[in-house]
């Protein structure tokens, strides 16, 4: 089963792997000429649905990052279809097959469309987001309401950098592709660390109880974010009013807040 999306000039195919991560995969159609992008193949057998029950040509497979729930279906797109894979020149270091490197500001074209690409390190180094339309896949780099752990390679110096400087500075429009629904669980979070009793912890709460985590969640959009997810509004001294135990973040800087929030994420 997977979930269409049909827009005017782009059709997403997205549809939740059925493991305990809860990884989304992703297929991105042109639908002028059924070219299409394959991003992050885990569950192989869904993919190829999509691919023959809407006449799909693919183009090439894109990596997000190198964890291995992002590419393990690299070989067997890239040996079924002869298409090439394209993932950051960091892989390189990682992977014992070839690829075509992608740095940031890239354009890839597949169809009449193009897909453009911002390294979007942290969560590990060789981490990318893709810009196709108003859409932006982006790995586990944001999920509705967190952003990836920093456990595997990863640098939360960076995740930080490229939060603030990069993700919160996308258009409010942009919608948000994951790589895994975790709106149940980073709900929950939030949740866990607001005051009771204002107006935002009502929301929250309202948000978790109407969520079914048994249905791929809703995609979201930057605006959304902007207002849900703690680790965009931890710069905001009116957001430090809405937190419980707030004096574990007074004296400390943006990006110290932002460590800490990471740690009690990992720690809840
Ligand atoms: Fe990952």
């Amino acid at each position: 089963m997977y979930e269409k999306i049909d827009e005017k000039d782009l059709t997403i195919y997205r549809f939740l792997v059925e493991n305990s991560d809860r990884n989304i995969n992703y297929v991105v159609e042109c639908p002028q000429t059924k070219e299409a992008l394959i991003i992050d193949p885990l569950d192989n057998n869904t993919i190829e649905n999509i691919i023959n029950d809407n006449n799909l040509i693919p183009k090439m497979v894109i990596n997000t990052h190198a964890h291995p729930d992002h590419i393990a279906g690299n070989s067997y797109f890239l040996e079924k279809y002869g298409i090439k894979l394209r993932a950051h020149d960091i892989c390189k270091k990682i992977f014992d097959y070839d690829f075509d490197n992608i740095f940031e500001n890239d354009i890839l074209s597949f169809g009449k469309l193009s897909a453009k690409i911002l390294h979007t390190p942290g969560h590990c180094p060789e981490h990318i987001s893709i810009i196709i339309n108003d859409y932006i896949l982006c790995g586990d780099t944001i999920f509705s309401c967190g952003v990836g752990n920093v456990k595997f390679r990863g640098d939360v110096s960076m995740l930080f950098r490229t939060i603030q400087h990069k993700m919160k500075n996308l258009p409010e429009t942009f919608k948000l592709l994951p790589g895994h629904d975790y709106f149940e669980n980073n709900i929950g979070f939030l949740k866990s660390i607001l005051l009771k009793g204002t107006d935002f912890y009502n929301e929250v709460d309202k948000l978790l109880s109407q969520n079914d985590k048994n249905i791929l969640s809703p995609i979201k959009n930057i605006d959304f974010e902007k207002k849900y997810n703690p680790f965009f509004r931890i710069d905001e001294f009116s957001f430090m009013d809405l937190i419980k135990e707030n004096e574990k973040f007074s004296g400390l800087n943006m990006e110290e807040r932002f460590k800490e929030l990471r740690e009690m994420r990992d720690q809840w």
